[in-house]
C-alpha cells in the first residue's frame, strides 16, 4: 500500500480520481489548493503525488516545483487537459515523472500511478541507504566538496546530493550543459562509492558508430562479424565488479537503447554474435547535455529507459546561474596549472577577477579552466591580470591598453585566413620572446610539437630555412 496525495480543485475529478486509487488499496489523501498538497507532502511526505494542472492560485507547475526543491526525489504526475502537451513537456523538465491527459479511465490513472510508484520504490530505497550511511555519507559529501569547487547554494545541494548518490547501488543520470562538470561528477560517484575499488569504465557513445558502440559495450564473440578474429569482452564485462560512465547517451540509436534497458533489468549481457548470457554486477552512470525528457517527449529516446537511467539525477547548474563560483574557480585553476605553464604566478588582479565576472560562459567551468591556462601562457607578473586574458574577455580599455593582445579588426576585402595568420604569428611572437627563444619551451607554452614549431617559426620568418632540424620529442 502506497501512501498518494490528489490535488485537484475541481471536486468531481479530484474524488474520482481518489475513489479509484483506493481502490487499487493505496492510502489517498485528496487537497483543493496546491498549496495545501505541498504543505502535507512537507509535513508528512507521500510516495507519489498526482496534481491538475490548471488551478486558481497554485497551479500544477508551481507544485511540481515546490516539490522538487523540498525533495528532489518527488514522484510527481500532471493531469492536463487536452491540448496542454507544452505545458506538460515544462512540468517534465522540472522534475515531473509523468503527465495524464483528460480524459481518462480509471484504468489508465491505475496504470500510470502503477509505473510510477514502482520509481517510487526505488527511489525510496535509495533514501532508505542514506539514512543507514549518514556517517560515511557526511564523509563523502567532505570529499565531494573539496574536489567539486563551488560554495553557491545550488553547489553546496550538489554536493550533499552527490555524495548521497555515491553511497546507493542506483543508477545515476548525470545532466548539464556543456562543461559544467558531468564527468568528474561521475568519476566521484565512483571514487565515493563502495565500489570504489573495482574498475571504473568510461565510454563516449556518441564518439562511435552503432555497430562499433554495441560490440564495444557488450563485446563480441569470434566471427560474429567479418575481422572479428577473436572473442572481445566489452565495457560492461570490464566493468564487473566496479561502474560503467556512459558518457553522451542521447545520442544512442532505438536498437542500442532496447539492448540496454535488458542488461538494467535482467543485469546480464550477451555479447555481439553470442548466444550465452553473462552477468554482470555493475553500477550504471550516464550523462547527456541533451533534454533526455524533451528527447521522450519527440519519441527518439525510450521512455522505459529513460525512468531506468533516471532513478537518481542529477542536475549540475551551468556557470552563469552561479556567478558567485567564479573567483573561486579561476583561483583553483590558476593553483591547479601554474606550476606546469607558469609557477610564478600565484593569484589574479581585482580587475581580471571582475572581467572573468562580466561573462556569461556559455562553455562553462570547462570555458573558464581553458581562459584560464590561456591567461596563464602569457602572464608576466605574479598575478594574471586583465590583459593576460583571451581578448573577449578584456574589456575595451583593456584592450586599448594592450596592443600586442588586441585583435585586429576585420576590415573591406581582407579575408579571415589573413586575420588568423596574422593572429597565429602575434602568438607565436609572443610565446617565443616569453621562452627566450628557446623553442622546446615555447612549444611547450604554445601548447604543439616542437616540429610543428619549427615549421611556423620558418614560415613567418622567424627562423631560417633549415636551421637545426629538431628531432620528434
Ligand atoms: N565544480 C568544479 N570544480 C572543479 N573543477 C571542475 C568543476 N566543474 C568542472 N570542472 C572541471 O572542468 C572541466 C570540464 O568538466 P567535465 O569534463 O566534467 O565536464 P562535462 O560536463 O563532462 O563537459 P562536456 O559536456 O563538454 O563533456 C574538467 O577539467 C573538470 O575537472
Ligand atoms: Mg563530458
Amino acid at each position: 500500500m502506497a501512501r498518494i496525495l490528489v490535488i485537484d480543485d475541481n471536486d468531481t475529478m479530484r474524488e474520482g480520481m481518489a475513489v479509484t486509487l483506493k481502490k487499487a488499496g493505496h492510502e489517498v489523501l485528496a487537497f483543493r489548493s496546491g498549496a495545501d498538497g505541498v504543505t502535507a507532502y512537507k509535513a508528512k511526505g507521500a510516495d507519489l503525488v498526482v496534481t491538475d494542472l490548471k488551478m486558481d492560485g497554485m497551479d500544477g507547475l508551481a507544485v511540481v516545483s515546490a516539490l522538487k526543491a523540498h525533495d528532489p526525489l518527488a514522484v510527481v504526475v500532471l493531469v492536463t487537459a487536452f491540448g496542454d502537451i507544452e505545458t506538460a513537456v515544462d512540468a517534465m523538465r522540472r522534475g515531473a515523472y509523468d503527465f495524464i491527459t483528460k480524459p481518462f479511465s480509471p484504468d489508465v490513472l491505475r496504470a500510470k500511478a502503477d509505473s510510477a510508484l514502482e520509481l517510487a520504490r526505488t527511489r525510496s530505497q535509495v533514501r532508505k541507504l542514506e539514512a543507514r550511511n549518514d556517517a560515511l555519507a557526511s564523509d563523502a559529501a567532505d570529499k565531494v566538496g573539496r574536489s567539486l569547487i563551488g560554495d553557491s547554494e545550488p553547489m553546496a545541494k550538489l554536493a550533499a546530493q552527490v555524495a548521497r548518490a555515491a553511497q546507493a547501488d542506483a543508477t545515476v543520470l548525470v545532466l548539464g550543459e556543456s562543461g559544467t562538470g558531468k564527468e568528474l561528477v561521475a568519476r566521484m560517484l565512483h571514487d565515493l562509492s563502495p565500489r570504489k575499488n573495482g574498475p571504473f569504465i568510461s565510454t563516449h557513445c556518441a564518439a562511435l558508430a552503432e555497430t562499433l558502440l554495441e560490440s564495444e559495450l557488450f563485446g563480441h564473440e569470434r566471427g560474429a562479424f567479418t575481422g572479428a578474429v577473436k572473442r572481445k569482452l566489452g565495457r560492461f564485462e570490464l566493468a564487473d565488479g566496479g561502474t560503467i560512465f556512459l558518457d553522451e547517451l542521447g545520442e544512442i540509436s532505438h536498437a542500442t537503447q532496447t539492448k540496454l534497458l535488458r542488461v538494467l533489468q535482467e543485469r546480464e549481457i550477451q555479447r555481439v554474435g553470442g548466444e550465452d548470457t553473462v552477468k554482470v554486477d555493475v553500477r550504471v552512470v550516464c550523462a547527456t547535455h541533451r533534454d533526455l525528457k524533451a528527447e521522450v517527449a519527440a519519441g527518439r529516446f525510450r521512455e522505459d529507459l529513460y525512468y531506468r537511467l533516471a532513478v537518481v539525477p542529477l542536475h549540475l547548474p551551468a556557470l552563469r546561474e552561479r556567478p558567485e563560483d567564479i573567483g573561486l574557480l579561476a583561483r583553483h585553476f590558476v593553483q591547479k596549472h601554474a606550476g606546469r605553464i607558469n609557477p610564478k604566478v600565484k593569484g589574479l588582479t581585482p580587475e581580471a577577477l571582475g572581467a572573468l565576472s562580466r561573462y556569461a560562459w556559455p562553455g562553462n567551468v570547462r570555458e573558464l579552466e581553458n581562459s584560464i591556462e590561456q591567461a596563464l601562457v602569457f602572464a608576466d607578473g605574479t598575478a594574471l591580470s586583465e590583459k593576460d586574458l583571451p581578448a573577449f574577455l578584456q574589456s575595451a580599455q583593456a584592450q586599448a591598453a594592450n596592443t600586442a593582445g588586441a585583435l585586429p579588426i576585420p576590415h573591406g576585402d581582407r579575408p579571415l585566413p589573413d586575420i588568423l595568420e596574422d593572429l597565429e604569428r602575434q602568438l607565436i611572437e609572443r610565446a617565443y620572446e616569453k621562452a627566450k627563444r628557446v623553442k622546446t619551451e615555447t612549444a611547450r607554452l604554445l601548447g604543439i610539437k616542437t616540429s610543428a614549431l619549427y615549421y611556423k617559426l620558418e614560415k613567418y620568418g622567424f627562423i631560417q630555412k633549415g636551421e637545426a632540424a629538431p628531432l620528434e620529442p
